[in-house]
C-alpha cells in the first residue's frame, strides 16, 4: 500500500482525464484549453451530466429556477449559523436540502453553494441577501447576487472561466469522498456533503485565502525571495504550489492566468498586485527547483485562483466556497457514475496494532 493512495487506480470514469505528466486535463473528450474558451458553467453541467441525467434542452432555465426554489431555505438562516466560516454556514444549509438522486435533486445541488454563499456574505456584512434572477446565466447571477448589481462582461466571463476551469479533475479528494458515499447508495446531498468536506482543507481546495496570505507577507517583488527562502526554511509549504499528480504546470493555472490579464486590462485588478504576483510566482519556482530538486514543484491552480477571485470581490474567507460552485457539478456526476456501477465501496486495511496476548 502507498501512503495517501498515492497512483492507486480506484475508480474507471468517462468524466475526465488528468495527464500529470504532460499537464493535461480532459473533460468528456475536450481538452480544458478548449473546453475555456468555447463553454459556459451551465455548457459544461450538460456535457458532464449527458447520459446520468435525462437531459431535454438547455440546463440554464432549469439551474435558474432551482436557484430561486433554494433560496427560500435562506430565510431558516440564524445569527449562530451567519457567525461560521461561510464554508462552514454554506455547508449547515446544504444539509437541509433532500437527498435524491434525480436531475431535479442534482440542479437544487448545484444551486446551492453558489445561493447560499452569496446570502451568507451579505448577511454577515449586514445586509439583506437578494433573491435569484432565474433569466440570467449562472456566473452572471452569482456576481449579482453577491453584489446588488449586475456585473460586467469581463466579470462574467472571469467567473464563468473560473468555475469550468474547477468543474472537474479526475478522483481528486473530494470527488473520491462522494463517490464513497454514492457507494452506499445514500443519495446525492450526502455525496455532495462529504466531498464539501474534504474540499474544505488547505491541502485540498483551501489553499487560495492563504495565496493572498502570503503575497500580503512577501509584500513586494523584492522582498518576496527573502521572505520565502524564511518561510520554506520554516517547514512551510508555499501555498499554489505542488499538486499530486502534476509533475508539470498545472494546466488550470494558465486558464486562470489568461482570465487574470484580462482583468487587469480592464482596470479590476491593481497592476502592481499583479506584479507582485508574477514576482512572487518566479522567485517560489526558482526556491522550490533549488531546495527540492528531486520534486518537481510547479504552480497549481489555487495561485491565480486568489488573484482572479479577489478581483470579482469574493473575500478570502469565501474562495473554498467558490470552488465548491464550481466543482459541485463534478461532484455529482461522479456521485451518478459510482451508483450506477452499484458495487459498494469497500477497501481493506492491514492491521499494524497489538495481538492479543495467548496463554502460555
Ligand atoms: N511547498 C513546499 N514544499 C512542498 C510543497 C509546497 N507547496 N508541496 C510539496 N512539497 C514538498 C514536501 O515538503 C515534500 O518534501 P520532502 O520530500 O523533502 O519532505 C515533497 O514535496 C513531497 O510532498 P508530499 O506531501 O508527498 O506531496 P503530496 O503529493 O502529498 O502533496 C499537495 C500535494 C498537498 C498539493 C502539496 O503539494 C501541498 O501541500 N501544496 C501546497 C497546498 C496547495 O497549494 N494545495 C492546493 C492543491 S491543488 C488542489 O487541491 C485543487
Amino acid at each position: 500500500m502507498k501512503s495517501g493512495l498515492e497512483d492507486v487506480v480506484a475508480a474507471e470514469t468517462v468524466l475526465s482525464d488528468v495527464d500529470g505528466k504532460n499537464g493535461r486535463l480532459i473533460v468528456r473528450g475536450v481538452s480544458l484549453d478548449d473546453l475555456v474558451t468555447s463553454s459556459r458553467y451551465e455548457d459544461v453541467l450538460e456535457l458532464l451530466f449527458d447520459g446520468f441525467f435525462p437531459m431535454r434542452g438547455s440546463v440554464q432555465p432549469a439551474l435558474g429556477a432551482a436557484r430561486q426554489e433554494v433560496f427560500a431555505h435562506v430565510a431558516q438562516t440564524d445569527p449562530a449559523l451567519v457567525a461560521l466560516p461561510p464554508v462552514e454556514g454554506m455547508r449547515a444549509l446544504l444539509a437541509r436540502l433532500d437527498d435524491g438522486d434525480d436531475l431535479a435533486a442534482a440542479l437544487r445541488l448545484v444551486a446551492a453553494p453558489s445561493v447560499f454563499t452569496t446570502a451568507l456574505l451579505r448577511l454577515k456584512a449586514g445586509l439583506s441577501p437578494i433573491a435569484p434572477d432565474a433569466g440570467l446565466p449562472h456566473a452572471a447571477d452569482v456576481l449579482r447576487m453577491m453584489t446588488g448589481t449586475m456585473p460586467s462582461m469581463q466579470q462574467v466571463s472571469a467567473l464563468d472561466r473560473y468555475l469550468v476551469t474547477v468543474a472537474d479533475h479526475g478522483l481528486n479528494a473530494s470527488t473520491f469522498a462522494a463517490r464513497v458515499v454514492a457507494s452506499t447508495q445514500a443519495g446525492l446531498t450526502s455525496s455532495v456533503l462529504a466531498a464539501l468536506s474534504a474540499l474544505k482543507g488547505p491541502l485540498h481546495g483551501g489553499a487560495p485565502g492563504p495565496v493572498l496570505d502570503m503575497l500580503d507577507a512577501a509584500a513586494t517583488p523584492a522582498d518576496a525571495p527573502a521572505w520565502l527562502e524564511s518561510a520554506l526554511a520554516n517547514g512551510e509549504r508555499l501555498m499554489g504550489f505542488g499538486h499530486r499528480v502534476y509533475r508539470v504546470r498545472d494546466p488550470r493555472a494558465d486558464a486562470l492566468k489568461g482570465a487574470v490579464r484580462v482583468l487587469a486590462g480592464s482596470g479590476a485588478i491593481d497592476p502592481a498586485r499583479l506584479a507582485l504576483a508574477e514576482a512572487v510566482e518566479a522567485a517560489a519556482l526558482d526556491l522550490l527547483k533549488r531546495k527540492k530538486p528531486d520534486r518537481p514543484l510547479d504552480t497549481n491552480v489555487e495561485f491565480y485562483t486568489a488573484l482572479l477571485l479577489e478581483a470579482l470581490g469574493f473575500s478570502r474567507e469565501a474562495f473554498t466556497c467558490v470552488f465548491a460552485m464550481g466543482r459541485v457539478g463534478g461532484w455529482i456526476a461522479h456521485a451518478r457514475e459510482q451508483a450506477l456501477d452499484g458495487r459498494l465501496i469497500r477497501p481493506m486495511s492491514v492491521y499494524v496494532g497489538p495481538m492479543p496476548q495467548v496463554a502460555a
